[in-house]
Order: structure tokens, then sequence, then C-alpha cells
């Protein structure tokens, strides 16, 4: 009787194993379908990665040839506020946080002898060869920090275009010798 019993309980034992088995193994049957996921996964992802501009990229940007021929420097002197409290423009007129801006635009970066540059702006001059052209100063003053890293300058930049091709007219106006606007 007691060999029975435990038969019993052996079948039963059997049969639960075998079912554990079905189970384990249409369940690796239905995960099948799982490898596929990640593909579909990365498809969807790429839309996001291809609509944002990848960290080192520059943004597009107008060209500052067209933005300029719309700019007003008078306008421009109205916007310097946000730039006056750290900058003169006026001849002579010394620095302040930031260097003398009087003359600035085609003036080779970093050039004032009497201001304290960071390293990172006397680098970006390669030793004085290169000036600051209307491009320059359009990517400078859009982002200070991401075009030139490690800048002194605690701005935050300006994104609208026209406003900061007005500004940059304001300072070409400030000058013994203003440059002509950029050639489209
Ligand atoms: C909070 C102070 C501050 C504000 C606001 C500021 N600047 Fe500056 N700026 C600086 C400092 C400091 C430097 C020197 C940066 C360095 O050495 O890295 C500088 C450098 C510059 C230079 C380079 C000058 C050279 O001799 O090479 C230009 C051009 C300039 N600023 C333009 C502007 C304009 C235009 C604005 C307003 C839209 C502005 N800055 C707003 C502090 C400021």
């Amino acid at each position: 009787m007691n060999s029975y019993v435990n038969m019993g309980i052996g079948a039963l034992l059997g049969t639960v194993f075998v079912l554990m088995s079905v189970s384990i193994a249409s369940e690796g049957l239905f995960h099948s379908e799982v490898p596929e996921k990640p593909g579909f996964e990365i498809a969807a992802a790429e839309p996001t990665e291809g609509g944002e501009p990848a960290a080192d990229a520059a943004p597009a940007m107008v060209p500052i040839a067209d933005l300029m021929a719309t700019a007003d420097a008078a306008r421009g002197e109205a916007l310097f506020k946000k730039c006056a409290s750290c900058h003169s423009t006026e001849k002579g007129g010394g620095n302040k946080v930031g260097p003398n801006l009087y003359g600035v635009v085609g003036r080779p970066i970093a050039h004032l002898a009497d201001f304290s540059y960071s390293g990172a702006m006397k680098e970006f001059s390669q030793g004085g060869k290169e000036v600051w052209s209307f491009d320059h100063l359009n990517h400078f003053l859009l982002a200070p920090k991401k075009y030139i890293k490690g800048t002194a300058m605690g701005f935050a930049g300006d994104k609208k275009d026209q406003e900061r091709a007005d500004i940059i007219a304001f300072l070409n106006s400030k000058s013994d010798a203003p440059l002509p606007a950029p050639a489209k």
C-alpha cells in the first residue's frame, strides 16, 4: 500500500515536472519574440537622435552677411544695455569686469594689454592671429561659453539673430574705422 502511495506521488511529481518543462519550453518560445524588441526600440529612438544636433555640432545659423544686411546700430545701442554693466564702448573708457570694446570689430581677439583675459580666450586668439570678425562675434554672442569653452565672460548669450546683428552693428560704429558689412 505504501509503495502504491509512493508511486502515486512519484507519478504526480513526474506529471508536475513534465508540465513545468512544457511551460518553461513554451515560455522560451514566447520569449523568442523578444529579440526583435531591441531592434524596434533602436528604430524608435532614432528620430530623437537624428532630430537633435549632435552635442559638438554647431547649430545651423543664418549667415552673418544676411543678418548684417538688416542690422541697425541704433537698435544695437539700446540692446547693448545688457552688456554695459561689464563693458565700456567709449574710446579710452577703460576696462570694467570685461575689456573695453571700442574698436573691437576687426581687432585681434584678447588684444588689450591692460586686461587680464582668460586662458581660453588667449588660446582662441592664436597669439593674435584671430580677429573679431562679424562671424566670430555672431557665434560668440550666441553662446559665449559654447563657442569659447572656458571664457570668463559671464553672459548666457543672445538667441535672437537680429539682436546679435544689431549689437555687432553698434560695436562696429564705435570705432575709428568701422568695417564694411560682410559681403553676401
Ligand atoms: C557679466 C559681465 C559681462 C557681460 C554681461 C558681457 N561681457 Fe563680454 N566679456 C566679459 C569678460 C569678463 C570678458 C573677457 C573674457 C575672457 O577673457 O575669457 C569679455 C569679453 C568680451 C569680448 C572679447 C573682447 C576682446 O578684447 O577680445 C567681446 C567682443 C564681448 N565680451 C562682447 C560682449 C557683448 C556684446 C555683450 C552683451 C551682449 C557682453 N560682452 C556681455 C564680461 C561680460
